[in-house]
């Protein structure tokens, strides 16, 4: 696999959206991307198999059943482009549909060197696949793989997972938006999203009885501690996972268990806690099938198709660029 990589001052914007969400007036703040360290990507993974999280069963459910169908939907010949692939394991049944009908060029888009390595591991030995990896935030991978464009090629891109339950709302259409002024008329986009259900169903997927979860969210402090020479105690900070109803969304906060004082040296900030006072650290909305026609209308895509899955109320939607 053929890699393009820029080197970036990864420590040096951590600790800046470190300093800015730790220091700012209000809710403490740490942005959810920051998970997906080595430990967190294995985190997540461990998550992805527990019984109470279904959401990355049914992504791979519905992918599974439906990827004939969903190829045969888009009209090409198509380059793929995916958006925070992962390990690419799931989109193992697309790419091999897609094989079948045609040679295909895959660009796994990741900010995660690890990742990327791992779906070549995953990806490679698909027949007539070649793959071209990015190291690279989402957008200006994009940006770039739609400069390899090839005369009478589309794209199709995949944003699976519901990666983008993670932006809120208003920021999840700007997303689209800028996906597809990017695209050409015809060309398509994949988008997986988590509808929404009960409480009583959506709380442990967030919450989980072993406590991977509660890990998965303390990691981040761990990485603070790793990367910028902090002291948080992570024994003084507590998992909550709770339902915002109006913002129809899952979030996650560390609480703070006592009144303590953390520093953190490379970001250059000293940094006092209320007992009882948390840090936000993830927002997963939830949505209608509904609100998706209507969400990416509003982006300039038309909904060709959705596949929605019953056991645990997921939709993949496959959306073409007017
Ligand atoms: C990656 N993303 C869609 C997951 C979610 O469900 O929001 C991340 C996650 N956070 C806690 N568990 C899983």
């Amino acid at each position: 696999m053929l890699v393009h990589a820029i080197p970036t001052n990864t420590t040096y914007e951590f600790a800046a959206d470190v300093r800015a969400g730790l220091t700012r007036p209000g809710q403490k703040e740490l942005p959810s991307k920051y998970f997906y360290d080595d430990v967190g990507s294995a985190l997540f993974e461990v998550i992805s198999h527990l019984p109470e999280y279904g959401l990355t069963r049914a992504d791979e459910r519905l992918l599974r059943r439906y990827s004939n169908e969903i190829v045969d939907r888009v009209v090409g010949p198509v380059a793929v482009a995916e958006l925070g692939s992962g390990s690419g394991k799931k989109t193992r049944w697309l790419l091999e549909a897609l094989c079948r009908r045609q040679r295909t060029l895959y660009y796994p888009v990741e900010i995660s060197p690890s990742a990327l390595a791992m779906c070549e591991r995953e990806l490679g030995n698909i027949d007539s696949i070649s793959i071209v990896g990015f190291e690279r935030e989402y957008l200006q991978g994009l940006l770039e793989v739609a400069a390899y464009r090839q005369s009478g090629q589309r794209l199709f891109v995949l944003f699976l997972g519901s990666t983008i339950g993670n932006f809120d709302r208003p920021a999840g259409v700007k997303f689209l938006c800028e996906v597809r002024r990017i695209l050409e008329p015809g060309d398509s986009l994949l988008l997986g999203t988590d509808l929404e259900k009960p409480s009583a169903q959506l709380l442990p997927a967030y919450d989980d009885e072993l406590g991977v979860t509660a890990a998965f969210n303390l990691n981040l402090l761990a990485r603070i501690n790793r990367e910028l020479d902090a002291d948080f105690d992570l024994n003084q900070f507590a998992h909550v996972a709770q339902i915002n109803h109006h913002a129809r969304s899952v979030e996650m906060h560390l609480r703070s268990m006592r009144k303590q004082i953390v520093s953190i040296p490379a970001a250059e900030i000293v940094v006092e806690f209320q007992e009882g006072e948390t840090i936000w650290t993830e927002s997963s909305h939830k949505y209608s099938a509904e609100e998706i026609v209507v969400t990416a209308a509003c982006a300039g895509f038309r909904c060709e198709t959705q596949w929605i899955d019953e056991q645990w109320p997921f939709a993949e939607n496959l959306l073409i660029v007017e």
